[in-house]
């Protein structure tokens, strides 16, 4: 079970600080999402910010793409110190290529759904991916509400990775993840929880990590 605070929701002024914190506090991954204005209707960051972050925390890089054409930023990311690639299949023709890509320079690989895709859409991706990210609100925005309609999205891939030898995938759920959803999301069999406005939003955001994680421990 892992815990990936999102620095969506995080003061981007103090972004050092922000990410120390969760580090400090037990968190796993960064989260961190990156738009582009035309995949998604929102701007936020690329690979320059990060660069800044890496030499700050040990943690993993987990960048979500929310982005226009992936494939073509891939080799950006890995020079930036990113970890794991997590492409849109919605986002390109060549998601497959952008996966393959993401694993030749090294990294891990993820593939991700919107809440209107079918997993039928990624299944030919399902042996070369570390990790599935299940949106569970439609991506974007921070602080929406979650959408309930995706666990099965997540109990059938926790079903398929059960009876597949060569499925060896993370499920991480994206949206509007807190105290309550993150335990719906765990019995449905998730792994890697994104969660940004419940951490940042929060007075004492460490407290509000350690809910989360004793709320999925077994
Ligand atoms: C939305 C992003 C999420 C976002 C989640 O497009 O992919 O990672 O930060 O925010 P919360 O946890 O506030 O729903
Ligand atoms: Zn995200």
């Amino acid at each position: 079970m892992k815990i990936a605070p999102s620095i969506l929701s995080a003061d981007f002024a103090n972004l050092a600080h922000d990410v120390k914190l969760v580090e400090n506090a037990g968190a796993d991954y960064l989260h961190v999402d990156v738009m582009d204005g035309h995949f998604v209707p929102n701007i936020t960051f690329g690979p320059s910010v990060v660069a800044a972050l890496r030499p700050v925390t040990k943690l993993t890089l987990d960048c979500h793409l929310m982005i226009e054409h992936p494939e073509n930023y891939i080799k950006d990311f890995a020079q930036a110190g990113a970890d794991l690639l997590t492409i849109h299949v919605e986002s390109t023709p060549h998601y497959y290529r952008a996966i393959q890509m993401t694993k030749e320079a090294g990294l891990k690989a993820g593939v991700v759904v919107n809440p209107g895709t079918p997993l039928e859409l990624i299944k030919n991706v399902f042996p070369l991916v570390d990790q599935v990210l299940v949106m569970t609100v439609n991506p974007g925005f921070g602080g929406q509400k979650f959408l309930p309609d995706m666990l099965a999205k997540v109990k059938r891939l926790d079903q398929l990775r059960q009876t597949n030898d060569k499925y060896h995938f993370d499920i991480e759920v994206d949206g509007g993840i807190n105290a309550e959803t993150i335990k719906t999301c765990a019995a449905a069999g998730a792994d890697v929880f994104v969660a940004g406005s419940y951490i940042y939003e929060a007075a004492d955001p460490a407290a509000r990590l350690q809910t989360l994680k004793n709320n999925v421990a077994i």
